[in-house]
């Protein structure tokens, strides 16, 4: 355990979830997104960049049918605190009026972006904007919606890789890591 230990700029990273219970996960998501996509008004996924884009690939290429997938960028987060303020970096540039949007986040954490994103697309002419997420951390969320399609639920501890970034280290391990106790 104490081997794949990483440093990634002054921190250290523990392993929290190897990459077969990742996809486990990814797979029941999947599953129950299938399910429901027949019963769905021309639906596409919108991925939230940057952290989303191991999901979302994974998650997509599990599906029993084809979706169309596009990307947004929004951030709140500095180093390993949530700034509580939503920034959008990149706008949307397909037409959502009449359609289920189906937004793949990486994480759900005080579910502040999640609200951010779900209004603005309720705003935009969505007819239903459900959410899929990888992570989310129940003890800090505040989010007066639903969370429609969870991969897991995690404790409140700063985590990377999977897609999760610490000050843009760190997405592409394959595992999930937990900031090393003792260091917050
Ligand atoms: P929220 O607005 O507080 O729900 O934060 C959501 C965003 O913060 C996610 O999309 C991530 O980009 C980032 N985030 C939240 N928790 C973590 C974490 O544990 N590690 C890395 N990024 C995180
Ligand atoms: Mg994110």
């Amino acid at each position: 355990m104490d081997s794949k230990r990483v440093l990634l700029r002054d921190k250290y990273f523990v392993p929290f979830l190897t990459r077969e219970e990742i996809a486990r996960d990814v797979r029941a998501v999947a599953a129950r997104l299938s399910a429901d996509l027949p019963t769905m008004e021309r639906p596409f996924a919108l991925g939230v960049l940057n952290g989303s884009f191991v999901f979302a690939a994974d998650l997509l290429r599990e599906l029993d049918a084809e979706m169309p997938i596009h990307f947004v960028k929004y951030a709140s987060y500095a180093g390993t605190e949530s700034t509580g303020e939503v920034r959008q970096m990149l706008g949307l540039a397909v037409d959502v009026r009449g359609r289920d949007v189906i937004v793949v986040e990486d994480i759900v954490d005080t579910g502040l972006t999640m609200r951010s994103m779900i209004e603005y697309l309720k705003g935009m002419g969505a007819k239903s904007v459900r959410v899929a997420t990888m992570f989310c951390k129940p003890e800090v969320f505040q989010g007066a919606f639903r969370l429609d399609y969870v991969g897991r639920e995690i404790p409140n501890r700063f985590v990377v890789g999977y897609g999760l970034d610490y000050d843009e280290m760190g997405r592409a391990l394959p595992d999930l890591y937990v900031l090393e106790e003792g260091q917050d």
